[in-house]
């Protein structure tokens, strides 16, 4: 890496991140059913239709995984809750075991001076929810404000910082609007419905942690450069609809208390009735702000359906997911955030990385475009930060090679390489490469 530690403000915060059906094994522990489960057992959602019941079994391996992360140097482990293994039902008692199952993750985190950085939902929609209409239906919000105070009731005393959702574009838009994520739909009623109630969700849910006293409390959103395929009027106007519904509904709905008129453009006629009333609740102020950043897409206007433009393809050397590597883009987010959404509020990147067919050979990893990739985004992270923004971390996404959704475990992501075979876990050459940045 050509970046050290000494490069980074006092107290940077270098992480490594992970979601709960990701790497947990949701079939241990009591947990319930959530809409993941029932999505990839349906024919042609998911890759093999592969899904996370075993996953990395991170629930009976957590010890040696933060093990691995201590050994590495890290400061800051981003993890999350899953809302099935806490209330198998969605709603009502606790499962005991899943709580004591985040009491004992948590615990083995600052035994190893690990600062915990939870989400408390990150996809994993108990299915009993779903059966009820899961984000389309009003009543998930209020629910989620019940899962976050059971939580934060068990852990909020021992975690450095707390997100409420994951990714809100992708719970809402991909999975309602585009179909590829659970629970699959193409409808934009449901869209409108779950782009409103999943930032009602972190509005009560932030409300009800404040009443109880909890702190630092912000959210994770994701960030995707959009830019014009060409000068002319109809791209221009395609990446101003796709960049208002991708990047600006939910940190304008925060900062501003309301969705861009882009976007509302087209899912206004199927947003709830009374959604405007809600705005006072969302338009709080967060105590900090996570960053996901992967990639950039060119636009082109897409005649026949506005909502879902045309992405050109690839011009720059693309990753294992065919995501193109554009380091400029965190850049150009962390200083767009700082002077037109959130000012000073500490902003953290929660997740970038990369996929890719790492060579194994003889037990080691090598995975040189990995290491190439972190460099040139940390970099891009460093140039933000001399630019003025207040970024405090960055996680790498993902500590573990796991279960990357609809791609199963097809895509690896990890800076440590999972055998799901027997299990055994080896850092790879980025893992080593980083702890020596980190120790610079
Ligand atoms: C993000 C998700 C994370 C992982 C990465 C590759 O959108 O938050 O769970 O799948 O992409």
């Amino acid at each position: 890496m050509s970046f050290s530690r000494s490069d980074f403000p006092e107290g940077f915060l270098f992480g490594a991140a992970t979601a709960a059906y990701q790497i947990e094994g949701a079939q241990y522990g009591g947990a319930g059913h959530s809409h993941w489960d029932t999505f990839a057992a349906t024919p042609g959602n998911v890759i093999r239709r592969e899904d996370g019941a075993q996953a990395c079994d991170h629930y009976h391996r957590y010890e040696e995984d933060f093990d691995i992360l201590k050994a590495g140097g890290f400061d800051a482990y981003r993890f999350s809750t899953s809302w099935a293994r806490v209330q198998p039902e969605g709603k009502g008692p606790a499962n005991p075991e899943g709580l004591d199952f985040y009491d004992r993750l948590v615990d083995a985190m600052l035994a190893r001076d690990l600062k915990p950085f939870l989400t408390l939902y990150h996809w994993e929609l108990p299915s009993a929810l779903a059966d009820i209409g899961g984000w389309a239906n009003r009543e998930i919000p209020e629910r989620f404000a019940d899962f976050s105070e059971l939580v934060m009731g068990r852990i909020g005393d021992r975690v450095s910082a707390t997100a409420t959702l994951n990714e809100p574009w992708c719970v809402a838009f991909l999975s309602h609007f585009l179909g590829h994520h659970a629970p699959g739909l193409r409808d934009i009623r449901a869209t409108a419905r779950a782009m409103h109630h999943v930032m009602l969700a972190h509005g009560l849910a932030t409300e009800r942690m404040r009443g109880l006293g909890h702190e630092n409390l912000g959210i994770v959103l994701n960030f995707d450069r959009a830019i014009p395929a060409s000068g002319s009027a109809e791209d221009r106007a395609a990446t101003a609809t796709q960049d208002a519904v991708f990047n600006r509904w939910f940190i304008e709905a925060i900062t501003k208390g309301a969705y861009p008129e882009e976007a509302l453009a087209f899912l206004g006629p199927h947003m709830p009735a009374g959604w405007e009333a809600d705005m006072a609740t969302i338009n709080k102020p967060l105590d900090w702000l996570g960053v996901n950043y992967y990639t950039r897409h060119v636009v082109k206007a897409n005649a026949d359906d506005p909502m879902s433009p045309i992405n050109l393809d690839a011009e720059l050397p693309t990753t294992q997911m065919g995501w193109e590597i554009y380091p400029e883009g965190l850049e150009y987010f962390l200083t767009w955030l700082k002077d037109e959404q959130v000012g000073d509020t500490p902003l953290y990147v929660t997740e970038n990385g990369m996929a890719w067919d790492d060579r194994v050979e003889n037990g080691t990893v090598f995975d040189p475009e990995r290491i190439g990739f972190i460099d040139g985004h940390y970099q891009a992270a460093l140039r933000a930060i001399k630019a003025g923004a207040n970024v405090k971390g960055f996680f790498y996404w993902s500590l573990l090679d796991n279960y990357e959704w609809a791609f199963g475990y097809e895509k690896r992501f990890g800076m440590v390489h999972v055998d799901f075979d027997s299990m055994v876990r080896t850092p790879k050459a980025s893992y080593h490469a980083l702890k020596a940045a980190m120790a610079r």
